[in-house]
């Protein structure tokens, strides 16, 4: 028995993610075309088998589905722009980080030039792509989507967030904002035993144990959210707001900025002049979204 056809594509954007992509589907058996704006981008993954493409519309002519990584939304639609004659039939995959609203206009151009459009969220780094861990975010035409899953599932663990092409860059921007949380944490953290004369080596597990026993916390906190019932169990929020008084302090006298803290103070604040001071943390969600009155 033969084995099955790969089918041709194509990757837009030989950046460092384009080149893990692309790369990706090479391993996974495609025939790849692949185009940047620098040629010299392209020399490692023409050595491995790529075709190379002098123009976007040239690398679109050739895939059947057509990967896109570039810097940004601009970029991709001025790039498509120059690419639209050979879109027609094409399924475009746009894996560029972009807001829900760029991700409903360019679904609606690339639609109206005869083409399926999925939008998508890596939420891996590019060495990470084809290993565990990576997964991808996606959005759009379900049937391309679907028709294009198996491929797909060259760069990580897929997600199908719905027939709403912004739906995935949503989720992709939470996750952002919930890994910047973290770092901005652990680099606030890191200046202030630094300022105490801690070699910062000697704390990081210290911060690694302490974040991976507060992860725990995360499943009954979204739960609360969605139920509305925000127990503090045990760490009340009036609580919370009288020690965080103490971090702002001591960032003070160690002369460490708190700009990255003082909006958890304020949030803090005001959820206990709100009356919430004997609910859980899980309650400043209401103060952030516009449930009690505050613009999202
Ligand atoms: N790297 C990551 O960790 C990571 C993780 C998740 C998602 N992403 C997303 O993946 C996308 C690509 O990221 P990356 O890491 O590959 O970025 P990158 O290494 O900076 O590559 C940017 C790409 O955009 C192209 N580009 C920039 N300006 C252009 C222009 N005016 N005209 C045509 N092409 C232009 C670059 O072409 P040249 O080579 O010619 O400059 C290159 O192909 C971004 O949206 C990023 O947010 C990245």
């Amino acid at each position: 028995m033969s084995a099955p056809r790969h089918r041709p594509v194509a990757v837009l954007g030989l950046g460092a993610m384009g080149r893990a992509l692309a790369g990706a589907l090479l391993a996974a058996g495609h025939p790849t075309t692949v185009w940047n704006r620098s040629p010299e981008r392209s020399a490692a993954l023409a050595g491995a088998g790529a075709d190379v493409a002098g123009s976007a519309a040239e690398a679109v002519a050739a895939g059947e589905l057509v990967v896109v990584c570039l810097l940004d939304d601009d970029v991709t639609r001025r790039v498509l722009e120059r690419a639209a004659p050979a879109l027609a039939g094409r399924t475009v995959v746009n894996l560029t980080n972009g807001t829900p609203a760029q991700a409903h206009r360019l679904a609606e151009w690339v639609t109206a030039r005869g083409a399926r459009y999925v939008d998508g969220g890596i939420m891996a780094v590019p060495f990470m792509i084809g290993q565990p861990g990576a997964f991808v975010l996606y959005s759009g035409a379900e049937d391309a989507f679907l028709d294009w899953r198996d491929t797909l599932e060259a760069f990580g663990d897929v997600h199908w967030l719905g027939a709403d092409p912004g739906r995935a860059a949503v989720h992709d921007l939470a996750l952002l904002a919930a890994m910047y949380g973290m770092f901005g944490g652990f680099l606030h953290a890191t200046a202030m035993v630094r300022a105490a004369g801690t070699p910062v080596g000697r704390f990081a597990p210290m911060v690694t144990g302490w974040l991976t026993a507060m992860l725990g916390e995360l499943p009954a906190m979204a739960a609360a959210v969605d139920s509305g019932e925000h127990d503090a169990d045990g760490s009340s929020l009036r609580m919370q707001a009288a020690s965080f008084g103490n971090l702002l302090a001591a960032c003070r006298d160690l002369g460490v900025d708190a700009g990255l803290m003082r909006p958890v103070r304020d949030l803090l604040d005001e959820a206990v002049a709100r009356g919430h001071g004997e609910e859980g943390l899980s309650a400043l969600v209401g103060l952030l979204h516009d449930d009690v009155g505050r613009p999202a």
